[in-house]
């Protein structure tokens, strides 16, 4: 809370770490039985996965986990058998623990491979760490190749990612992209007619891929992979493929895929229950940094699907990042930082 005007006296101090530690407790002490997924089935590799890059470092164990590994030769990742229209795609994720700046874990939907110039993607990517500082990630949103208006978010986490599994999860329908850390939903996109086809539409597939993004990746580029600490290991397992299997090239939609789209809408990870949704709040008014839909410097009118929410809007500045903190202000502006980016230039969202 560095904005505080003067200094407080020792004993306000303490009062304020004591409000801080009741906030933490109340936001993990949620009753599970509230917010916990029923009946979700999960899947070993082998049920809906095969390899896609760096195969040697792709590791199977014979529990049906998963383990993708980066070392000084190659990255590597896996994708699903098939493609899916609509549904509920998550695993459980362990992260490298250590010195990770620079390596990137992402668990994403995309169909970039058939649909270069219109695809469609859903984000979870996480950005690496110099130790000692919380891991950060982001979500992101494309729609039939809208690259040039990229819709990021970005947060640090309750928990420590590297120490144990999390279930991260993407819910995708027709109306509705939830995106999940364990139970807590984290984001809400709502489709209304004004996001077109921004809003994703043609069956994805799901991907695991860990990859040197020194360039970008962790405070913009500034920290790079350091191979001393390689091979840095991600490790997946309880997979969740709740979707349409569908041929991305099929003539007419198929009316299956509408009934299956029925079905995950009506299953208990697609409803956000009033607890479910003040742990959302509580988690976006914790633990975002920035938001697309605050960054007015970019988008002086915010994206359609924007839902400009007072108590968080009142934690950015106009560039969409939080207001506390105060690195930024020892950096200076560069020049191009908030130049719309091709998708890969995630750098400007750092502090
Ligand atoms: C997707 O983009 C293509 C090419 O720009 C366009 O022809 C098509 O109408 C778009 N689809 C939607 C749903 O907006």
């Amino acid at each position: 809370m560095g904005d505080l005007p003067t200094t407080p006296s020792s004993g306000y101090r303490c009062y304020e770490y004591l409000f801080l530690f009741l906030l933490a407790v109340l936001f993990l002490c949620q009753p599970s039985d509230v917010l916990a997924f029923k009946d979700i089935n999960t899947l070993s590799f082998d049920d809906g996965f095969k390899p896609l890059f760096g195969d040697g470092n792709l590791v199977r164990p014979d529990d049906g986990n998963a383990r993708i590994l980066l070392d000084r030769f190659t990255g590597s990742g896996f994708i699903t058998s098939d493609m899916y229209e609509h549904g509920f795609f998550s695993a459980k994720i362990k992260l490298p623990s250590a010195y990770t700046a620079g390596v990137v874990v992402a668990f994403y939907m995309s169909n970039g491979d058939v649909f270069p110039r219109t695809h469609d993607e859903l984000d979870i990517e996480f950005l690496g760490n110099v130790r000692g500082k919380p891991w950060r990630f982001q979500t992101n949103v494309y729609g039939n190749g809208s690259v040039h208006r990229g819709r990021e978010e970005r947060y640090t986490l309750w928990f420590d990612p590297t120490k144990d599994f999390h279930r991260y999860s993407i819910l995708w329908t027709p109306n509705t992209i939830i995106f999940y850390v364990d139970e807590v939903p984290i984001r809400e996109v709502v489709r209304s007619d004004a996001m077109g086809g921004d809003y994703p539409s043609k069956p994805m597939s799901l991907y695991a891929t860990i990859w040197d993004a020194s360039d970008w990746a962790t405070s913009g580029g500034k920290y790079k992979v350091n191979y001393k600490y390689a091979p840095f290991v991600a490790e997946f397992k309880d997979f969740v493929l709740d979707g349409c299997k569908a041929d991305p090239i099929r003539v007419s939609p198929s009316e299956n895929c509408d009934q299956r789209a029925a079905e995950v809408e009506s299953k208990d990870y697609s409803v956000l229950t009033e607890g479910r949704r003040r742990s959302m709040r509580r988690f976006r008014e914790t633990y975002m940094y920035y938001s697309y839909c605050y960054d007015t410097v970019r988008y002086p009118v915010p994206p359609p699907e924007c839902m400009n929410v007072p108590t968080e809007r009142v934690r950015m500045d106009v560039t969409g990042r939080v207001k506390f903190g105060g690195s930024r202000k020892h950096r200076p502006r560069r020049k191009g930082q908030y130049a719309v980016g091709s998708g890969s230039d995630n750098n400007q969202f750092d502090r």
